[in-house]
């Protein structure tokens, strides 16, 4: 989709549908009402025929008005002006999108001037026009035969802020429609079959997505590879499967060149079986998306790169299958990680952590400044939070408080719980360094513990996305988060 800022009076705009806002009991905004006057009153007649009350989310299309350029105007209820906040109004923009694309409207313009919200900024507001729109726009169809119809909105403009705004908020336009881009990519890798994304295609994605890109180098290590840098962990993982493991890295160079980088670590188990400690089978089909943590850190890679964002990031996706079969790693298997630590693998279903503790050794050769690892890991995770926030342990407060912050700045928020040492104890072994389960009590928190025995001296935090990363049900998809919460945080670090 194309995004434009165009600031027109709203009567003169040239466009297939045009959104003016209208406020609780029917109060007109600045630009509702030039139409209302330069339409004989048009609105205020449908107003006071209380077909539209401005209540929050509420939509109605009008056709043809007399007066106005627009073939069609959409009145968007924004609910009490006073109140208006980042979620309300998501809420209405979502709703007057999703009118929109029920049209055959080629193009649409918001009539945004005068809108402002209580807690965030325009060119914030401006930026999550194209990233809704985008995100919106996304509709699963590559494994079916008929392929759904094009949606005929081509192109969004919007009237916001002041005119010498317009580079700040053209920009901020174009960094939208990245996210909602990186967005996209990221529920579409979820949603492709585990027969189809397996680590090879994951790699073969990236490899392909950044070739010849400026700035960007993309490496696959094969099993041969991490057998030969010690990877024992990870590779006892995809020991039963018959699709080879990957590791694939993305060094993006977008800051100064002695800078060191910032690092995204996603789990990419391309599906999880459980191993030899099989999982029952409801459901299970859903352990396709046991890598959106891998496709939210290259959603969230693409995000920045598009953007040539100031900064430098490494990009570590752990990818592997994780299959019962005669090579299968078996319970009280002992593994030795790229780390030197012994691991008792009590439980192969635990295998997460397995894959992501190689991936955090590796990703230390590169001094980052900062880590933060992403995975679908626990179904302790999903039980205590639902869908609404991921996981976040850390074991730096200033890393932790800097993802709550980007969290609730892009609505796609993280809820921290304690890595205390207390928690440590629960993962000792009789027979190696550590086991990888730690009993049925605290196992978001236990699991952390683990990872933790491999991020010391890094400035590091784990995101559980388990219960945030797709949706089940009729609704069944992936969501792409958090690949809002992770461009946010990268941008957020380009000033420091
Ligand atoms: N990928 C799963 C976690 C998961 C389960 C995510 C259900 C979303 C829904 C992970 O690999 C796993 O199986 N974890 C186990 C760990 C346990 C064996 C310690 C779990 O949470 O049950
Ligand atoms: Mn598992
Ligand atoms: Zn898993």
């Amino acid at each position: 989709m194309k995004f434009a800022i165009k600031n027109t009076s709203p009567i003169k705009t040239v466009t297939d549908c045009l959104v003016i806002v209208v406020f609780k009991n029917g109060i007109l905004s600045e630009e509702a009402e030039i139409v209302d006057r330069g339409c004989g009153k048009a609105i205020t007649k449908l107003l006071t025929n209380n077909d539209f009350s401005g209540k929050l989310g509420e939509t109605a299309l009008i056709q043809n008005i007399a007066g106005c350029r627009a073939p069609r105007v959409l009145l968007l209820g924004a609910g009490d002006r006073k109140e208006l906040n980042a979620k309300s109004f998501i809420k209405a923009m979502r709703n007057a999108l999703q009118t929109i694309f029920a049209t055959k409207a080629k193009n649409a313009h918001f009539a945004f001037s005068n809108l402002e919200l209580n807690d965030r900024k325009t060119p914030w507001v401006t930026m999550r026009i194209s990233q809704e729109a985008e995100d919106l726009c996304y509709v699963y169809s590559a494994t079916k035969s008929k392929k759904p119809a094009i949606k005929s909105l081509k192109t969004i403009s919007a009237s916001i802020g002041t005119r010498r705004q317009i580079k700040t908020l053209e920009t901020a336009m174009q960094k939208g429609k990245a996210i909602g881009n990186g967005i996209n990519q990221a529920k579409e890798l979820g949603n492709l079959p585990g027969n189809i994304c397996t680590p090879t295609y994951l790699a073969e994605y990236a490899q392909k997505l950044w070739k010849g890109k400026n700035k960007v180098k993309v490496k696959v290590l094969t099993e041969k590879q991490m057998r030969r840098l010690g990877m024992g962990s990870l590779l006892s993982v995809s020991a039963g499967s018959s699709e080879e493991a990957k590791l694939i890295v993305v060094e993006y160079q977008g800051g100064k060149k002695n800078d060191k980088p910032h690092a995204l670590v996603g789990k990419g188990i391309t599906f999880d079986t459980g191993g030899i400690s099989l999982k029952s089978g409801g459901g299970m089909d859903e352990m396709k998306y046991d890598m959106c943590g891998a496709s939210s850190v290259i959603g969230s890679m693409n995000a920045i790169i598009t953007t040539n964002l100031n900064l430098n990031v490494v990009a570590v996706i752990a990818a592997a299958e994780n299959m019962p079969s005669g090579r299968a790693t078996k319970p009280g298997d002992i593994v030795t990680s790229m780390s030197g630590q012994t691991i008792e693998v009590l439980n192969t279903d635990a295998e997460g952590r397995l894959v992501l503790c190689d991936a955090l050794t590796y990703v230390k050769r590169y001094k980052p400044k900062s880590v933060i690892d992403i995975a679908t890991l626990t179904g302790a995770a999903v039980a205590t939070f639902g869908s609404t926030v991921s996981a976040l342990l850390s074991n730096d407060e200033s890393l932790a408080s800097d993802l709550i912050n980007s969290g609730q700045k892009s609505l796609d928020p993280v809820w921290q719980l304690p890595l205390l040492d207390e928690y440590q104890s629960m993962i000792s072994s009789n027979f190696a360094d550590i086991a990888n389960i730690g009993g049925p009590r605290a196992g978001t928190i236990t699991a952390a513990c683990f990872l933790s025995r491999f991020t010391e001296n890094l400035k590091w935090a784990h995101l559980d996305i388990a219960g945030s990363a797709w949706r089940s049900g009729s609704e069944k998809g992936a969501t792409g988060r958090p690949v809002a919460l992770l461009t946010e945080y990268l941008c957020s670090q380009v000033a420091k």
